[in-house]
């Protein structure tokens, strides 16, 4: 489904955007890892890959930092070649009331969850115009679209990532470049482990399928997006949250 190609993902150390570099190598592409952190984990899951026959690179780098994103981009078209396909699934949260929130969590969150997008679409875009092929895929988020209390940070970026996938996707359209946002719900990951008990099971309730998503369940969906057989779908929003938010 995607051989021949070579995929970016950001934060691909852990989560989702592990599951999504394990489905898109076992797919037949090319995966290049972002961490900042998790070196060994990142390390960990390019072995994985490799044992499975596939194709993994490192590439660490903070997404929140413009400099170094140019440079680690820079060296990844020099060594691994052209990126036609770009995952900025990278996140973090740092929750509290707004009247409690701190200026630093702020925009901590903002950079790194919003404005990564932008200077990491930036740094890449180029390779895939010159292409005349690209799939950019959004990890967003169902609190985008139904707000969360203690998340006004997180909310505001992950909302943010919604209207910048709508613009850029006109742009790009006449490149035959897609750009496509998802919006999980709640997924099993280090980022949801964290939340109180009480929290995860008002969640539970509440999700009419009853249970929490895995993280293979968005990585299918990124894959087919990612796909040739997604061609003709852009600029639109995907929820995967076990029916909590159907919008
Ligand atoms: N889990 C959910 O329920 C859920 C729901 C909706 C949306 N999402 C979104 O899905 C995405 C993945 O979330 P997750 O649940 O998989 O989170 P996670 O398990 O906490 O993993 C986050 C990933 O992002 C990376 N990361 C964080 N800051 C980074 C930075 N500055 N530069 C580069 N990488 C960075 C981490 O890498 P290192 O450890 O190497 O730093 C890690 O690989 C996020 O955008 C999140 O907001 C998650």
């Amino acid at each position: 489904m995607l051989t021949g190609k070579i995929a970016l993902i950001t934060g691909a150390s852990r989560g989702i955007g592990r599951a999504i570099a394990m489905e898109f190598a076992r797919a037949g592409a090319e995966v290049i890892i972002n961490f900042h952190r998790s070196k060994e984990k990142a390390e960990e899951l390019a072995k994985e890959i490799e044992n499975q026959g596939g194709k993994a690179y490192l590439a660490p780098f903070d997404v929140a930092n413009p400099k170094e994103i140019k440079e680690a981009v820079k060296a990844l078209e020099e060594k691994v070649g052209t990126i036609h396909i770009l995952v900025n699934n990278a996140g973090i949260t740092k929750d509290s009331l707004l009247l409690k929130m701190k200026e630093e969590d702020w925009e901590s969150v903002l950079r790194t969850n919003l404005f990564s997008a932008f200077y990491v679409t930036q740094a890449v875009l180029p390779m895939m115009l010159k292409n005349r092929w690209g799939r950019i895929i959004n990890i967003s988020s169902v609190v985008a679209f139904t707000g969360n209390p203690g998340q006004t940070n997180y909310c505001a970026a992950k909302a943010g990532l919604i209207g910048f996938t709508k613009a850029l996707a006109l742009e790009v359209a006449g490149r035959n470049i897609t750009v496509n946002a998802i919006a999980p719900g709640y997924i099993e990951t280090d980022m949801t482990e964290k939340l109180p008990e009480k929290i995860k099971e008002v969640f539970l309730q509440e999700i009419p399928l009853k249970r929490a998503g895995l993280p293979e369940e968005v990585a299918y969906l990124a894959l087919f997006l990612a796909s040739e057989q997604a061609s003709y779908i852009t600029g639109s929003v995907f929820h995967i949250n076990g029916g909590l938010y159907r919008g």
